[in-house]
This record gives structure tokens, sequence and C-alpha cells, in this order.
């Protein structure tokens, strides 16, 4: 399952790029609202709200781990496949491709600080966990995940999920921040624009909106929409 939708871009709506501050009260004729708001957000919040969105997916990932070793003949292969498809379109090919690799990571190895030491590792994160993504998809291929692959399945979803877990938080504590330092304010609003129009050029319209739908849909087919069953419960007294 691709990446897809039909939003509206949100600069050239207005058809011009509106600054932050007034983009966020201008209510104008014709214009959703959701394309105004977003122009108030920032290069860095708009890259941890994408976190957001795998985050959801790794939780999918956890799940679905535990979904399969319990029952894995009635278990949806097929919500797994579109889970790693999201992951690949708009975790890989969008977030991890066109904006950390080409724009993030070589300005923070050029202040070669505590973040510069962490990009090695983040590069090679993503390719072990694209190698994991295809994985998934080939496993799940037909609907129903081969018996002699469950309990392998089930592992590498595991490990993918604590692999990014702690990459996603890394990029959000220490790089993202390192990344954040080396602009001025008027440089980091421009390229956020600039991350807009990437965002626009690969989805033909909001690609966190339509991330967002999609991870819902994947959700509700699992039953992993309730935000409620994920609450712990109490201690047990001693
Ligand atoms: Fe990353
Ligand atoms: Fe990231």
């Amino acid at each position: 399952m691709a990446l897809q939708g039909h939003s509206v871009p949100r600069r050239s709506v207005l058809g011009l790029s509106l600054g932050g501050a007034i983009a966020t009260t201008l209510i104008l004729p014709g214009c959703a609202k959701s394309d105004v708001a977003d122009e108030g957000v920032s290069a860095t919040e708009d890259l941890m709200r994408e976190h957001g969105v795998l985050r959801r997916l790794l939780v999918i990932c956890r799940e679905s781990a535990a979904m399969l070793l319990a029952n894995a003949p009635s278990f949806d292969a097929g919500a797994l496949a579109a889970t790693a498809d999201l992951f690949k379109s708009f975790g890989e090919d969008y977030h991890e491709r066109q904006l950390e690799e080409a724009h993030i990571f070589p300005a923070v190895r050029r202040t070669h600080g505590e973040a510069a030491n962490l990009i090695d590792t983040l590069m090679a994160q993503h390719a072990q966990g694209r190698e994991v993504t295809t994985y998934i998809k080939d496993t799940c291929a037909s609907g129903r995940v081969p018996a002699a692959q469950v309990e392998r399945l089930s592992q590498t979803l595991v490990g993918f999920a604590r692999m990014y877990e702690v990459h996603a938080a890394y990029e959000d504590t220490i790089v993202f921040q390192a990344w954040k330092a080396t602009m001025s304010a008027s440089q980091l609003r421009e390229v956020g624009d600039q991350f807009e129009d990437i965002e626009h050029t690969q989805f033909h319209g909001d690609g966190f909106d339509m991330a967002v739908d999609q991870v819902l849909q994947i959700e509700q087919r699992l039953g992993l929409h309730d935000l409620g069953r994920y609450s712990a419960s109490a201690p047990a007294p001693e």
C-alpha cells in the first residue's frame, strides 16, 4: 500500500509562502483550516510528528509479534504488509532519504559534536530497517504467515521496534537539536518551507495527514485502535 491521498498542497493553495505567525491566525475563504494551521509547524516539530507516525507503526509491529505467536493462522498478515509498506513510503523513502540523509545528517556531521558521532550508527540502522521491512513484506505477501516463519517474523518485529524506538528518540533529543542549533530562526523557517515542498512533491498533498489516516486504518484492521487498551495495570499487591 503506497501512501496516497488528495489533500491540497499547503503552500500552493495560497499561491505564496506565508510566514508562520500570520498563517496560523489567517483563515482564507476556500482554504482548508488544517492547510493554514500547518504553516505554523516548524521543521523540527514536523520531523518529530513524523516520528509519531512511525512510532505508531512500531506499536503495530510489537503487538503483531505477540498476536502471531498467540494465533498465527487467524492473524491478518495483509495488515502487517501494509504496515511495512507505509514504513517504507513514509519513513524510508521520504523521512529518511529525503530529509535526514539529504539535509540533516550532512549538516550535523559538520558540527563534529556529540550528535555527529551518532550519524554512522543512524545510517546503519536505516539500512538494517530497510532489510527488515522488505522481509516483512515478502513474508506477508500471501496474506498468511507461513508456519515456518512465525517465530522468526515475531522476533524480527520486536527487534525492529526496539531499534527504531531508540533511533527516533536519539534523533529527537540529540540530532535534531544539534541540527536546529546550526541555523538562525529565519534559516529554520526557510528550510521548513523547503521540507514542505519536498513533502508535497513526494505525496501530492499533505503526506503527514495521509500517513496518520493510513496508520489508523491499519490499527482498526488489527483491532489496535483503542488507546485505552495500552493503559498499564497498577502493580499487583505484594
Ligand atoms: Fe533516522
Ligand atoms: Fe527519523
